[in-house]
């Protein structure tokens, strides 16, 4: 046979003097390994001289590999799934890659998945279609079924391959929270039969599972015990109860849908695999999925507002320990970079060093890791460590003169190419940069409470700032795993000023009589992750009621907010705001509304923020109606099902037309 087959682009192919045949996925053009119709299209040549091979009994076995430095495959290639628009197209391309890893799972020699980075989604599906699977235990290696986050399941007969490999009820957990797992994991659940230290042991390691012709046991006995009725409708009543706590199936189907498919069929291989196609088909092509494919995709473009090469930050210096600045530097160490905090009041940074010590055990794994984190974070009341930052973030109290008096010392002290930042959210960066004798270098990185949950931080742009700034504070943004929105330095940027008249909505709404429990209960049923009240709660209805007078927004005379406010009654905090708090809980009345009066109030509801949003698009906050969309749902957790409010909007609009013509 050929040795090796010269025309692929994503694969590499040999076979060596022992009969072992080697494909490894590199794709063209790509720093990540993910499986499109091309190296489908490839593999499936490769499989096709293996199985020529292998009838004149040229080949013992086939390992498949990578040869990028964090990817296995990464999943499915998502930016093909836009020319997927309808549900046979779908079908088609479903039915072409099921064949294809059904001849590699019926191939008559060893087929061995070595892997090495991320394993995701239909790279794992492949994976499971292979007779072993070998995974290193470098950090850069991960498994798991993201699917559900983007409103689908494994559609390529993963789900009744893992359920073999694991069982029904690892396998069902992993999908259903869509959680990426460790090798260790992976291998304690049965989604890997065999772990090595490093991926260099990987060759080695698949070499010899060939030649003892390895084959995976699949799931033990008693694990299987949970197939059989009644126990499998009992397991399937629990996961809907689990699932129903953080997701409401009219908003999110997909895993509902999984969990049926897993009742019906669940101990049966054959039927489970059809129904797997036609249930997940439909899903694919919903309105639900297409948004949540944008939120990814609208994720990755925020990511992208970093400069790929250049600036590696690794120490920060944070300036006020209070509740933002002891949280900033937290996070950055959780992140694996130095940082040390400064404060006037030494027992201010007592108390954060010892709320980051409880972060830290939330966040990292082992003892060991959070010793170390706890090294990393440096007390440094006086400053000495300024000049060794590579970013300093300002988090001292909101008054102009400070700030400015701590900047105009600042900017001396601080070492060339270090980004200088103000976590301000009130104060123009324009003002705090007049003492600065380079006031193009201040940027604004504008930070959500609580630090360590909010995934996006705003990079704020003043009418100096030099654009290499604003990209070096995009850099350090991602390298601490949060997503940077780039915004113009104006009052509330983006998210406050979109947020702000929503929650003013709720609170005007509530002072009219609405009861408090229906106004967060037509939120939650619009697809907020939280009620606007018990949410302002949280904030704290000080900070609420600031940011509302900030913005012009707050109800004028005697309201109710600023009436609690005067009476202390700040929220979570004091224990009573909206609601009466109790073991950091609201309570509330259990009152059963009716569904459709919820549905328009919460549309009512969110109507003056996707107000607020056009606005702040025709006013160029920021760069694009997208960027408008990615800031609200990154910042505010905005319903993601409806992929932002400019694009909910539109969608609204477009409904309309066509129902109009029709
Ligand atoms: P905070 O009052 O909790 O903490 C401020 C800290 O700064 C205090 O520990 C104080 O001792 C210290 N400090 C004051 N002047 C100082 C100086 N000259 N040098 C060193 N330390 C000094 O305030 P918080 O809430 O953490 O806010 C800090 C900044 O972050 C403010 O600019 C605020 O607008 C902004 N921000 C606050 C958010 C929030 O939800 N609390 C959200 C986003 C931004």
């Amino acid at each position: 046979m050929a040795t090796t087959l010269p025309d692929l682009q994503d694969w590499r192919f040999t076979v060596d003097f022992e009969g072992i045949a080697w494909a490894v996925i590199d794709r063209k053009g790509e720093s990540m390994n993910s499986l499109g119709r091309r190296p489908a299209e490839e593999l499936g040549e490769i499989v096709k001289a293996v199985e020529e091979a292998a009838m004149r009994g040229e080949v013992k076995g086939l390992v498949l590999m990578s040869g990028k430095e964090r990817s296995f495959i990464a999943g499915a290639d998502i930016r093909e799934f836009e020319s997927f628009d309808t549900e046979s197209k779908i079908a088609d391309v479903v039915k072409q890659t099921l064949e294809l890893f059904n001849r590699i799972d019926r191939l008559p020699v060893i087929v061995v998945a070595a892997i090495h980075g991320y394993c995701l989604g239909g790279g794992l599906e492949l994976a499971l279609a292979c007779d072993w699977r070998i995974a290193d235990r470098e950090e850069a290696t991960r498994l798991g079924f993201p699917e559900v986050k983007l409103g689908i399941f494994p559609g390529l007969n993963g789900t009744v391959r893992s359920i073999q490999a694991a069982g029904p009820m690892d396998a069902m957990t992993a999908m259903l929270t869509g959680r990426m797992l460790r090798p260790t994991a992976a291998k304690a659940v049965g989604l890997v039969d065999q772990l090595v230290p490093t991926r260099h042991n990987l060759r080695w390691a698949a070499r010899k599972a060939v030649l003892q012709k390895r084959h995976s046991k699949g799931a033990p006995w008693w694990k299987r015990l949970m197939l059989k009725q009644p126990l499998r409708s009992m397991l399937a009543k629990q996961m809907r109860a689990k699932t129903a706590e953080k997701v409401r199936e009219e908003h999110y189907p997909a895993p509902f849908r999984l969990i049926d498919l897993f009742e019906r069929y669940g101990d049966d291989p054959v039927r489970m695999k059809i129904a797997e196609t036609e249930m997940f088909t439909p899903l694919m092509a919903s309105e639900t999925s297409r948004n949540l494919r944008r939120v990814f995709k609208l994720s990755e473009m925020l990511k992208d507002e970093a400069p790929k090469n250049g600036f590696k930050p690794l120490k920060v210096h944070v300036i006020g320990a209070g509740t933002m600045g002891g949280d900033i530097a937290a996070w950055c160490v959780i992140q694996g970079m130095q940082a040390s905090l400064q404060d006037l009041d030494e027992a201010q940074i007592a108390k954060a060093l010892a709320r980051a010590k409880s972060l830290f055990k939330r966040h990292l794994r082992t003892p060991l890791a959070v010793e170390t984190a706890v090294a990393r974070l440096i007390a440094d009341p006086t400053g000495k460590h300024v000049k060794h930052a590579d970013v300093v973030i300002e988090a001292i109290v909101e008054k102009l003169d400070v700030k400015q008096t701590l900047f105009h010392k600042l900017e001396k002290e601080v070492k060339p190419g270090a980004v200088l930042a103000t976590n301000t959210s009130s104060l123009r960066l324009e003002d705090i940069a007049k003492p600065l004798a380079d006031p193009g270098r201040l940027v604004g990185l504008h930070f959500f409470n609580p630090v360590a949950q909010l995934p996006l931080v705003e990079v704020v742009r003043g009418e100096q700032t030099r654009e290499e700034e604003v990209r070096k504070a995009c850099a350090f943004v991602t390298a601490i795993n949060k997503l940077p929105l780039i915004v113009k330095s104006c009052a509330g940027f983006l998210v406050n000023r979109v947020l702000a008249p929503y929650m003013m909505e709720a609170v005007r709404r509530y002072q009219q009589g609405e009861p408090r429990e229906k106004i967060d209960q037509a939120a939650l049923k619009f697809g907020m992750p939280m009620g606007p009240l018990e949410l302002m709660d949280m904030v704290g209805l000080d900070i609420a009621n600031h940011v509302g007078d900030e913005l012009g927004l707050a109800p004028k005379g005697d309201n109710v907010l600023g009436t609690l406010v005067k009476q202390g009654k700040l929220g979570k905090k004091t224990g009573e705001g909206f609601y009466v708090w109790e073991e950091g809980k609201p309570k509330r009345e259990e009152v059963a509304y009716d569904q459709a009066e919820l549905e328009r109030l919460g549309r009512a509801l969110v109507k003056p923020m996707l107000d607020e949003a056009e606005r702040a698009l025709a006013d160029h906050v920021v760069a694009t109606a997208d960027h408008v969309d990615a800031g609200v749902i990154f910042g505010t957790g905005f319903a993601p099902f409806r992929g932002g409010p400019l694009h909910y909007r539109r969608a609204q609009e477009q409904a309309a037309r066509t129902a109009a013509a029709a």
